[in-house]
């Protein structure tokens, strides 16, 4: 469930809320002197206090630099018991796309996580929001920072109430689409989370169809017996060892001033075992993260449905559990996909690219402009890049330039990455078209894309991105992010469709 933000001109002192967030920065001239300033929001709470209030942080010990959360207590001077003061460094306010706005919404919700437990469930923030790029980053870090995975808990509790102080005729149309995106990334957080017990083809398409139904979001839905008379060999294939059949699911934005279209294909794998060639014990544990590619499209479209750009979308969601039962494709099986190029399955754990040719071939079929697929595609990509950095590929360099360009805006980490020619014949089959791995596993990233290529319409603009490492996140948390699903490339993938909107794409 996505966490609840109103706003309030209620004076920071009258707010009714169990904790008050307020910023505090470094002075960028005192040359690491040390010495705190109060970030715009905090001041009214100073004056409650009586002054001083930089003083007692820093003799508490605050630094300011940014996601350090210290805290007061405000003595009956404010209305809210507690005050929580966040660094934010030397960010002022935030210029759309910029670092400082990063480590705005970083700050919130750090502060809004740490805060967040079953005594503290209402949070003001008398934050930076006084223009539309600040409100934004505060309104959606505060949102990301609130997220709780609560499902599967006895004694879980729901996600906290916000208060951002605000002047909602001045930022409440960024607060809206904070939240249209915040609301994005908890649908792919959620979905992520989801124990693949829970969540495999079928009920993540009915999942699609009631995000549809209550959209402007058209569907449509292939179940085995359709995949099978379309020729999907690359789905039926990765799904056929499951007792828990394959789906691909079709979804559709359209808008009647549209001069453009976009299409988006993520990776929806609900469980990656590895099929035959079986993943050890340790590898598969995060293995329920292997659909946060066709997540992060559903939520999308979810996205732009509600912001209405002037661009047509269509999102292609390939659905299959890859599992090793006794029906499972084996190592040197050759498949045929949609579209007829036969490929030979020489390792079945390289099953997404399987899943995914059969979409991007399939989307020939809408004419895209643009088309940009998303999947934890390879392991190569987390150790060519960690695991908070995703790997951008296209067949044209523009395009992929344009996506890290959007992906900064949007505030993810983006690189780009080379498509080396070198590396396509690695590929070839002893008896197919294609083989699904190449022999060597250098740049297996590279690699992968390469297969992908193969399967591009003809003419079509495509980026590819391997989010890997980024869409599932096993450490600490940090910032915005918390431990499990993160919700990576959902923003950039909204953004893509906004660009596109405005011609830039
Ligand atoms: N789902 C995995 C990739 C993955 C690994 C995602 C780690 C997230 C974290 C993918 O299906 C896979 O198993 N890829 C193989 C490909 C190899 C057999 C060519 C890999 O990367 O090892
Ligand atoms: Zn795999
Ligand atoms: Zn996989």
């Amino acid at each position: 469930m996505t966490a609840t933000l109103r706003i309030t001109n209620t004076a920071a002192r009258d707010v009714n809320a169990d904790a008050i967030v307020i910023a505090v920065g470094q002075d960028a001239r005192d040359q690491g002197a040390g010495s705190l300033v109060l970030a715009p929001g905090a001041q009214d709470i100073d004056a409650a206090l009586g002054g001083g209030l930089a003083e007692t942080l820093g003799a508490l010990g605050a630094t300011g630099k940014p996601e350090e959360v210290t805290r007061i207590v405000s003595a009956g001077k404010l209305a809210a018991p507690v005050i929580a003061a966040v660094g934010i460094g030397t960010a002022t306010a935030a210029e759309p796309g910029s670092a400082d706005a990063e480590i705005l919404r970083r700050s919130a919700g750090a502060a809004v996580r740490s805060l967040s437990s079953p005594k503290i469930r209402s949070i003001a923030l008398a934050l930076p929001a006084d223009d539309a790029a600040s409100a934004e980053a505060t309104a959606l870090g505060a949102l990301l920072g609130a997220y709780y995975f609560g499902r599967y808990r006895s004694n879980g509790h729901p996600a906290a109430e916000l208060t951002l102080l605000a002047s909602a005729e001045h930022v409440g149309p960024a607060v809206a689409k904070a939240q249209v995106l915040a609301a994005a990334v908890t649908l792919v957080r959620d979905l992520v989370n989801t124990s693949p017990s829970h969540l495999y083809p079928e009920t993540f398409a009915a999942e699609a169809r009631q995000i549809a139904a209550s959209s402007s979001i058209s569907i449509e839905v292939l179940d085995e017996t359709a995949l099978a008379a379309g020729g999907y060999g690359g789905i039926r294939g990765v799904g056929q060892g499951s007792a828990h059949p394959p789906r691909l699911v079709r979804l559709s934005y359209q808008h009647p001033e549209a001069s453009r279209t976009v299409a988006f294909v993520g990776k929806g794998i609900t469980f990656d075992s590895g099929g035959l060639s079986l993943k050890p014990p340790k590898a598969m544990e995060t293995m329920k993260s292997d659909m946060s590619g066709a997540a992060a499209v559903l939520a999308t479209l979810q996205a732009v449905a509600a912001l209405k750009p002037a661009v047509n979308v269509i999102g292609y969601l390939p659905l299959a559990e890859n599992m090793p039962g006794g029906a499972a494709q084996r190592p040197s099986d050759v498949i045929t996909m949609y579209g007829g190029t036969t490929v030979e399955v020489l390792n079945t754990d390289a099953e997404g690219r399987l899943v995914l040719a059969d979409a991007l071939a399939r989307s020939g079929e809408d004419a895209p402009d643009l088309l940009v697929d998303i999947a934890t595609l390879t392991g190569a990509q987390v150790i060519a890049l960690g695991n908070r950095v995703s790997g951008v590929m296209a067949n044209d360099d523009a395009i992929r330039d344009a996506v890290v360009d959007a992906a900064t805006r949007a505030g993810e980490a983006m690189w780009p990455m080379p498509l080396p020619e070198e590396l396509r014949k690695g590929l070839d089959s002893k008896v197919a078209d294609l083989a699904n791995v190449a022999a060597e596993r250098d740049g297996g990233m590279l690699v992968a894309a390469l297969f992908l290529r193969e399967f591009v319409p003809d003419g079509v603009r495509w980026a590819h991105l391997d989010i890997a490492g980024p869409a599932f996140h096993e450490g600490e948390p940090y910032g915005y992010t918390p431990k499990g699903g993160t919700g990576a490339a959902v923003r950039t993938l909204v953004q893509i469709a906004l660009d596109a909107a405005d011609g830039r794409l």
